[in-house]
């Protein structure tokens, strides 16, 4: 079996962050969103392993995760001229698929808990598609299936205005060589894009097996900080304690606390779920839970609780808590000096600053 991965797309949902980088770099307890695809597919035993870029901003994967053996993989990178659709992302990559069955994993969606059942289930009931379906709030912004009297999916409709069901079509798929024939025979929607739940209707509509399992703990980009903070706290509910870095004797650590190598706290209070990267420091500063901290950053004075640092981030004597924040790469909050005191920004487009 192999595996096909997507990291291309726009990703205007995400912006600003997406102006500067491709989304799936983006950390959630500080490792890119991506690499939580790849771990998933490893550890279903998949090795072979493509990845759909895009020509605009797909060298940033290639130049993150080159050929894969550093995470025990073999990569192939697909490139996608234009963001044309997931069913076309398919399409693009018969080739490297040949034969093979494979799992089909969106590269922005986060799975706690793994594929590996969902793979076993491909397998053993010998179907032509498999569907990983969760149940959500909002259907509606989803591809949404439609079941029969006996339980199967009859039918899966994109984003319905009336959903029949209270289940959205997550973006782990799992494909036999049937799909290729779907991808070919649709046409574009009305946006212009090959939609995969087209696919997946073609093939309901012409007597193709369509298996179904249910997914929990499942996280999919849309598109707000918040969403972005809620994959961190999903990821941060399920970590374990490990302390490789420095903490001095004057601070206080409690709960579910990775404090990378390298990371020194100093006379400050962490309180897990939390995460603290490689040469961070932490001085005279509280940590509360849900928060992931980038590598080198270096918080001083200051609380955080429930957010998003990324690397290099500098927090510097500032006197509200930072709470529900996303602050990427290199960004410096610093208490300002000198007379008069004032609020200055350097805010890139589209950034958000909430103050009090
Ligand atoms: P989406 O989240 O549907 O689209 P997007 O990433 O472009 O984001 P936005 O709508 O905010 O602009 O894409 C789901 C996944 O599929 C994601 O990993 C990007 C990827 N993708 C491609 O690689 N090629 C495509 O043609 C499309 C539509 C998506």
């Amino acid at each position: 079996m192999k595996a096909l991965i997507t990291a291309g797309g726009r990703g205007t949902r995400l912006r600003p962050l997406t102006h500067t980088q491709n989304k799936h770099l983006i950390p959630v307890a500080n490792k890119p969103i991506l690499q939580y695809a790849l771990e998933a597919v490893r550890e279903a035993g998949i090795t072979s392993v493509g990845i759909v870029v895009g020509v605009d901003n797909g060298q940033e994967v290639v130049d993150w995760f080159g050929d894969g053996s550093s995470q025990e993989l073999q990569i192939t990178y697909i490139w996608q001229e234009a963001p044309l659709g997931l069913a076309h992302v398919v399409k693009i990559s018969q080739e490297f698929i040949g034969n093979d069955p494979f799992v089909f994993y969106l590269g922005d969606n986060i799975v706690v808990g793994g594929i590996n059942r969902f793979v076993r289930e491909f397998t053993d009931r010998t179907v032509d598609c498999y569907l990983t379906l969760a149940r959500v709030r909002d259907p509606e912004r989803f591809g949404v299936p439609e079941f029969g009297r006996d339980g199967s999916i009859v039918s899966v409709v994109e984003k319905p205005r009336v959903p029949k069901s209270p289940f959205a079509v997550s973006g782990i798929y799992i494909y036999g060589s049937a799909i290729f024939e779907a991808v070919n025979s649709i046409e574009p929607s009305q946006r212009g894009e090959l939609e995969i739940s087209d696919a997946h209707d073609w093939l309901l509509k012409h007597g193709y097996k369509v298996g179904h399992g249910e997914i929990t703990g499942w996280w999919k980009d849309t598109g707000l900080p918040g969403d972005l903070l809620e994959a961190n706290r999903l990821v941060l509910s399920n970590v374990q304690v490990q302390i490789d870095g420095n903490v001095a004797a004057s601070s206080d650590i409690a709960g579910a606390v990775i404090i990378e190598e390298g990371a020194e706290v100093i006379a400050s209070r962490i309180r897990g779920p939390a995460i603290i990267g490689r040469g961070a420091k932490i001085v005279d500063s509280y940590i509360g839970p849900y928060s992931a901290i980038g590598v080198d950053a270096l918080l001083q004075k200051c609380e955080v609780e429930y957010s998003i640092l990324m690397d290099r981030v500098v927090v510097n004597e500032v006197d509200v808590r930072i709470e529900g924040s996303l602050l990427g790469a290199d960004v410096e909050i610093v208490r300002s000096q000198g007379k008069p005191r004032v609020q200055r920004f350097v805010l890139g487009e589209q950034s958000r600053v909430e103050v009090i």
